[in-house]
């Protein structure tokens, strides 16, 4: 069978990247979580504290930088960071890093590289519209802001951490601003992408609906 893309768009919280594992493993294609690369990025900034608006060192760092997947791990120079770039204080930094046009165009070059010559799956905010916009199948996966943020508390508390409701949610509020408002690709649907409201329905609702769509499409 010939090459495919799937582009998996949407807010944060929609659960864009739980969808596109669980397709991945049933079509046996390649998953790529676009987020995860611009977390590790801001993480190596953080970590070796370079201000978001020194550009010519966030330059020389994206120069001396690697990310890369391997068996669903992500990469930054050769370490797993698959923990240390979920924490809040990367999540509440993502987006101020996400909006440099180098940082973009670095990220980017690598995630079209990955993609080249197999069929993947690929979830982020640009993908459909700027990634890959010849994907064969694209979807942009909402959920009400109110849904997004409870599910994310429930998640945190069954992991054992104890955050308030309310700033979870005025926390991806707020990078769901940041993110639709920058200048350089920013979240929006792309014009030929399915949109799928995750609002009332459950994981494999989801998952059903998206690969009849792709049958039907394909
Ligand atoms: O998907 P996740 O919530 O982990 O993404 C973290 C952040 O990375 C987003 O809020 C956004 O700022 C940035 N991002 C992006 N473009 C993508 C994927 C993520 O700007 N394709």
């Amino acid at each position: 069978m010939k090459n495919f893309s799937v582009a998996i768009d949407g807010p944060a919280g929609a659960g864009k990247s739980t969808i596109a594992k669980i397709i991945a493993e049933k079509l046996n294609i390649i998953y790529i979580d676009t987020g995860a690369m611009y977390r590790a990025f801001t993480l190596k900034l953080v970590k070796n504290n370079i201000d978001f608006n020194d550009i010519k060192t966030i330059k020389n760092t994206l120069r001396d930088t690697t990310i890369d997947f391997k068996n669903n791990h992500i990469f930054l120079d050769g370490i797993i960071v698959d923990e240390e770039i979920r924490t809040n204080e990367i999540s509440s930094k993502v987006s101020l890093v996400a909006k440099i046009k180098e940082v973009r165009e670095k990220l980017v070059e690598i995630q079209r590289d990955i993609a080249k010559n197999k069929s993947i799956i690929m979830d982020g905010r640009d993908i459909g519209t700027s990634v890959l916009p010849n994907a064969e199948f694209k979807f942009f996966i909402t959920a009400s802001v109110e849904e997004r943020a409870s599910r994310r508390y429930k998640e945190l508390i069954d992991k054992g951490i104890s955050i308030d409701f309310d700033k979870l949610k005025n926390d991806i509020i707020k990078r769901d601003r940041i993110d639709s408002t920058r200048s350089i690709a920013p979240l929006k649907k792309s014009e030929d992408a399915i949109e799928v409201d995750t609002t009332n329905k459950n994981i494999n609702e989801v998952i059903e609906l998206i690969l009849d769509k792709m049958k039907m499409e394909g």
